[in-house]
């Protein structure tokens, strides 16, 4: 049985209004305990709209979301149970931080379980860790903190509640690139050491290709494609047509290939370097 089971969700924002939209359509997908699957699709294709669905937050208006086999949408209880196992952080959750210290706003959803004292410190502790927020900064105001680690804390925040399904809504947005690239490391640790089932939206192909075993697209509220970051980066122009683009260098690798090159696949950028001169000292094939 898979850990999350989605079937045939929809759901539209806005009925009987003139801005009505069916921001989600029909979607079935299956997550395996431990995969790391990246969400990627252009602006309102309904990304962060199917996240809302799947920890309890947003009802579907068709469909269902069943987590261990148990629908969550069952009653009150089971949804609000959905929050805590299917963390979520959301799009910008900076926004979102309130409290006076970090760490009271990382301990924000341990308490809210009912946890004792004793387990919320713990887990501030340990999440804090493993997002790579230095202690010295746990005392100190949220919004004293750089961009990078305020994107620490938040992410803190819903690793502290343990959840078994960790959902990231485009969390390296508007970072710049050593910010991005120390929180797609901290992803892939937590990964790596926690056999972690990671969900991650994302607008970058690069992104996706680096940390995910397996690609979903959007367009316009459908799930269009599904597939492993090489199945997904050879339908280039279907992707082209959504508005999405593979990294030039990606494109680069792939026009060899199909030209009888032999090459590893690599789609990012350090990996098709690595290829590329690999290739050119391998006996000159290039
Ligand atoms: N609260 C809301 N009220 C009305 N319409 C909404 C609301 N949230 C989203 N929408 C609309 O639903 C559609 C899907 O939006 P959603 O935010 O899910 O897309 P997205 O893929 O996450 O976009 P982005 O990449 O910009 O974050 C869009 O047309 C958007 O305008
Ligand atoms: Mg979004």
């Amino acid at each position: 049985m898979p850990l999350l089971e989605v079937q045939n969700i929809s759901f539209g924002y806005g009925h009987h209004t003139p801005f009505e939209v069916q921001a989600v359509k029909d979607i079935s997908f299956a997550i395996e305990k431990g995969e790391c699957v990246a969400v990627i699709g252009h602006t309102g294709s309904g990304k962060s709209t199917l996240m809302q669905m799947l920890n309890g937050l947003l009802k579907p208006e068709s469909g269902q979301v069943l987590l261990n086999g148990e629908n969550i949408y069952q009653n009150k209880k089971t949804a609000a149970k959905a929050r805590f196992q299917v963390g979520l952080c959301f799009q910008y959750p900076e926004y979102q931080l309130f409290a006076e210290t970090c760490a009271e706003d990382i301990a924000f959803g341990p308490k809210n379980m009912g946890l004792s004292p004793e387990e919320i410190r713990k887990r501030v502790l340990l999440a804090s860790e493993i997002v790579g927020l230095p202690a010295d900064k746990l005392d100190v105001s949220p919004f004293d903190l750089s961009g990078g680690q305020k994107r620490r804390c938040a992410i803190a925040g819903v690793i502290a509640m343990q959840p078994e399904i960790l959902i990231l809504d485009e969390p390296t947005a508007g970072l710049d690139p050593a910010g991005r690239e120390e929180i797609l490391s901290m992803i892939g640790r937590y990964r790596k050491d926690r056999g972690a089932t990671v969900l991650i939206v994302t607008h970058s192909m690069e992104t996706a290709a680096a940390i995910a075993d397996r690609i979903l697209v959007m367009n316009g509220g459908r799930l269009v494609l599904s597939g492993s970051p090489e199945e997904i980066f050879s339908e280039s122009e279907a992707l082209l047509e959504m508005g999405l683009d593979i990294p030039s260098f990606a494109r680069i690798i792939l026009a060899l290939r199909s030209r009888g090159v032999e090459l590893p696949s690599a789609y990012t950028l350090k990996d098709a370097a690595r290829v590329l001169s690999d290739g050119l000292r391998g006996g000159g094939r290039l």
